[in-house]
């Protein structure tokens, strides 16, 4: 039985006092609410009050990305164990708009992806295609692309405690969602995947979360497809009366 995950990416948005007022909308909504465990992403100014705002409180917080060496001359960049110093227990990682506007490759994808599990952060690894790439038919060859560069090396166990993202680039923040047949066919097929490069067991155990456009509206319907446990939300997880309604239907 899989644990479903409902994430929050901020993204570049919200100060200090709007990320304080957005956290405590969350989790005061959420009092009468389990089996789902809730993560949300902010700004790296922000992230520290949020945590500590969130220290006795179920929600989780996640860095947006996380860099590979752990400190020392790397400009702008954050590494495994400062986001382990302000309580975060997540780091995004290779999201779409860090492929497209920061150069992202799936190697840097995958020394970030070890870092993190090196300091106990569990990874959110995105993958997803673009619309040229859909339309080329290319879905499965650039799902397995990312996941075999993003995953290379990885144990088995490992494999189990991470989460993948599915977010098709055509799906985020353009309001058009992929139908739920659409994204449990790719849900399936990064089972599927993962089952074959490293077994049936990291398969059933990995967590597979959908991302774009999700919104109160449609998530009833993709949350209930059986290869889909949980949702990474972006524009809808910056209203916590939104975000709140996402959580609720799962
Ligand atoms: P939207 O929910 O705004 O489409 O963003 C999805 C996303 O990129 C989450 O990481």
């Amino acid at each position: 039985m899989r644990t479903p995950i409902i994430a929050g990416n901020w993204k570049l948005n919200n100060t200090i006092s709007e990320s304080l007022e957005l956290v405590k909308g969350i989790h005061y909504g959420l009092t009468d609410v389990s089996g789902v465990e809730v993560v949300v992403a902010p700004t790296y100014t922000a992230i520290s009050k949020v945590a500590d705002f969130l220290k006795d409180s179920a929600i989780a917080v996640s860095g947006q990305d996380v860099f590979w060496e752990d400190s020392g001359a790397f400009t702008a960049t954050i590494s495994a164990p400062l986001l382990k110093d302000v309580g975060a227990d997540y780091a995004i990682i290779g999201h779409s708009e860090r492929r497209q506007y920061f150069g992202e490759t799936d190697e840097m994808v995958n020394k970030r992806v070890k870092a993190a599990l090196k300091h106990n952060l569990i990874p959110i690894v995105c993958v997803g295609e673009t619309l040229e790439e859909r339309e080329a038919e290319q879905v499965e060859k650039v799902v397995n692309t990312q996941l075999s560069g993003g995953l290379a090396g990885l144990t088995s166990e490992e494999i189990a405690e991470l989460v993948i993202a599915y977010e098709p680039v055509w799906a985020i923040g353009t309001g058009k969602t992929a139908s739920p047949e659409q994204a449990e066919e790719v849900h399936q097929l990064i089972r599927n995947i993962v089952a074959s490069d490293f077994g049936q067991e990291a398969a059933d155990k990995v967590r597979i979360l959908y991302g774009g456009s999700v919104k109160p509206a449609n998530s009833k319907e993709l949350m209930s497809q059986p290869n889909i446990d949980g949702a990474l939300v972006g524009g809808a997880s910056l209203k916590a009366d939104d975000f709140l309604g996402i959580i609720k239907n799962i």
